[in-house]
């Protein structure tokens, strides 16, 4: 079976799956972890390299405080009970987003989760938080700016590569399968420049139930699509007879 080698998700209905069950909103980010703690245990059993979930978005600071810092106390105690077990499985945690916004102890917290499984290898694990993919893009041109200006860089030397080297998930293969979990078919401001060419995967199961066989699903779908990168399908088929 084709596997992606990069895996992005949009963790999305865990309001309405508490909201179903007469639960606060809350219960259901609680009882988002659990996929999320799957999610890693499955790339790791597959051999896939990279997982990038979008936990908070750069909008999400717009719902009511209440919620807002419930999540933030989520994400807190999460590092605190699972780094341990990230160490031990050989995954390397990583943030994306725009920290200043955040709480000085949970941005230490993070620093910290980053330092200790910095060394690990086996899977890539970024959260995204108070992320933004336009804010992502802008910064990574408000950089090569600052290069030119410091006469570090010539514009004309700024192409795709120079972009990529410079939007948060810079060194990691592009994310090849794009789950978005909840019913919505939208892209919500996510990984804007690395999903150019992710095959998009869209599923009504809310993120609380989001099972192992609901992450299968996902990777059966993946591997029954032909990837062309603006090719045809006859030349998708001639160049892979190649490689034989
Ligand atoms: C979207 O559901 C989900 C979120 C805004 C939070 C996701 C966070 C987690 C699952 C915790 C993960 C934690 C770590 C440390 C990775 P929603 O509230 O938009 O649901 P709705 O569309 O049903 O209202």
């Amino acid at each position: 079976m084709t596997l992606p080698r990069h895996i992005a998700v949009i963790m999305d209905g865990n309001g309405r799956w508490a909201e179903a069950r007469g639960l606060p909103r809350s219960s259901g980010h609680q009882h988002g972890l659990e996929p999320v703690r799957m999610c890693i245990r499955r790339c790791r059993h597959y051999g896939i390299e990279a997982l990038t979930v979008y936990a908070f978005s750069s909008e999400n600071w717009r719902r009511p405080s209440a919620e807002v810092s419930g999540l933030m106390n989520l994400f807190f105690d999460a590092l605190e009970s699972d780094t341990g077990s990230l160490l031990e499985n050989g995954v390397r945690l990583r943030f994306i987003g725009d920290r200043d916004s955040l709480e000085p102890a949970l941005r230490a917290r993070m620093a910290e989760s980053e330092q200790r499984t910095a060394a690990n290898h086996q899977l890539s694990f970024q959260v995204a938080v108070s992320y933004g993919g336009r804010n992502d893009l802008m910064r990574a041109a408000r950089t090569l700016a600052e290069r030119c200006v410091r006469g570090e860089l010539r514009s004309e030397q700024i192409d795709e590569a120079a972009v990529a080297g410079e939007v948060s998930l810079a060194g990691l293969p592009e994310p090849d399968l794009f789950i978005r979990t909840g019913g919505e078919q939208r892209i919500s401001n996510f990984l804007l420049w690395n999903i150019a060419y992710s095959e998009l995967y869209f599923t009504d199961t809310l993120w609380p139930d989001f099972d192992e066989a609901a992450f299968d699903a996902a990777l059966q779908q993946f591997a029954t699509r032909q990837r062309r990168f603006g090719l045809t399908g006859a030349q998708v088929v001639g160049s892979q007879a190649g490689q034989h």
